[in-house]
């Protein structure tokens, strides 16, 4: 494995869409205005800020429209929303959303289950979309749900998902983003799949959505950049997770990716003391512990003070060490009369 040699790697946080979604307790408009303006100071490539579903469907994210009119927006930061149908498109336009995430899974019974269409109904959706989207010049990138398996029908080939992007592609779409929707994929596999997706579309803005449910959301990320990936949804925390996917966790968290790969030699742009000082509150907005790691351990360079008694301890131990080399020297003398 290689040191990143200072390439660049982009860090798309989904907290305030993937992570909230789930959330059983409705984060106040003003909260989540006030995280994502934080978010925005943090050197983040983009933000997924919320998602144009039915409100039914995803009470946690019922203001999106609020949210999205509140926001102080950065320059080159791009700001993007989940849109699942022509309403959303229409909808997101409306908010001047810098990009349109449109989503569907690869998955038949996800699909059904996410988002109550076939799959060929979904497409048709978006087809139309696009359509209806492009006059406007707002980027386009489609999220692939279930793309390294589906926690209901099991694998879903390699085939099938490249079949998708494929249709997509052929529509004029830019990016495609594979998501790992329940945490099924693992590191070699990512390996093949990216390594195919880059040799086949190589044109194509490729994302990594992985979540962390088994743990092998950061291994994954690493197996993508062996594959020359270098753009990544993550979340703040590591919240997140599909309502309509049994068994969905949350995402791969933003500041323990962050922290990483600037261990190993990456530029991610991202302030992370600025991203720790968002992931630590948190708790307090959602009410409960996150997954995150590093916000609670520290970064490797935050040391820990020794204990209290360590002086009396380390002193006793070097004077018996001392001892124990005088001890020896003797004992060399002696042997060597
Ligand atoms: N925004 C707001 N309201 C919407 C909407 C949208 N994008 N799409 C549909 N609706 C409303 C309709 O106006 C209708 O309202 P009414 O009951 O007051 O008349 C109602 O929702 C049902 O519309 P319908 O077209 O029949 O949708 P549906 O019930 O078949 O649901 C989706 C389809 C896609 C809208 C819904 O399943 C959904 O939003 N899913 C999102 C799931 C999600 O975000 N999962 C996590 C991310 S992967
Ligand atoms: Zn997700």
């Amino acid at each position: 494995m290689q040191n990143g040699k200072n390439k660049r790697i982009y860090i798309q946080d989904v907290a305030v869409r993937d992570g909230f979604q789930i959330e059983p307790r409705f984060i106040p408009t003003e909260q989540k205005i006030a995280l994502i303006d934080a978010l925005s100071q943090t050197g983040l490539a983009k933000i997924e800020v919320t998602s144009f579903t039915s409100p039914k469907a995803i009470p946690a994210l019922a203001d999106a429209e609020d949210v999205m009119n509140g926001i102080q927006r950065v320059p080159g930061v791009i700001y993007t929303v989940l849109v699942p149908n022509m309403r959303g498109a229409e909808r997101a336009l409306g908010c001047r959303a810098d990009e349109l995430n449109l989503v569907m899974s690869v998955s038949e019974t996800h699909n059904l289950t996410n988002l109550r269409m076939t799959r060929e109904q979904s497409f048709a959706q978006l087809a139309e979309v696009i359509d209806y989207a492009r006059p406007s010049g707002v980027a386009l990138n489609v999220s692939l749900s279930c793309s390294f398996g589906c926690p209901m029908e099991g694998a879903v080939p390699k085939e099938e998902v490249f079949g998708w992007v494929d249709r997509f592609i052929s529509l004029g779409v830019h990016g495609i983003t594979l998501c790992d929707t329940t945490g099924m994929a693992y590191p070699t596999q990512v390996y093949d799949i990216c390594s195919e997706f880059r040799q086949r579309w190589s044109a194509a803005e490729l994302t990594l959505h992985f979540h962390n449910t088994r743990g092998m959301g950061l291994a994954n990320a690493l197996g993508a950049i062996e594959a020359g990936v270098d753009r990544f949804d993550a979340s703040l925390g590591g919240l997140g997770g599909c309502p309509y996917a049994p068994g969905a966790t949350g995402n791969i968290c933003t500041e323990d990716l962050t922290h990483l790969l600037g261990l190993m030699g990456y530029d991610t742009n991202v302030n992370l003391d600025a991203l720790l000082a968002c992931a630590r509150q948190l708790p307090a907005m959602v009410g409960h512990e996150v997954p995150g790691q590093t916000m609670k351990a520290g970064t490797v360079t935050d040391l820990h003070s020794k204990p209290e008694w360590f002086e009396e301890v380390a002193e006793r131990a070097r004077q018996k060490q001392a001892q124990q080399n005088s001890l020896a020297t003797s004992a060399a003398q002696a042997a060597a009369l």
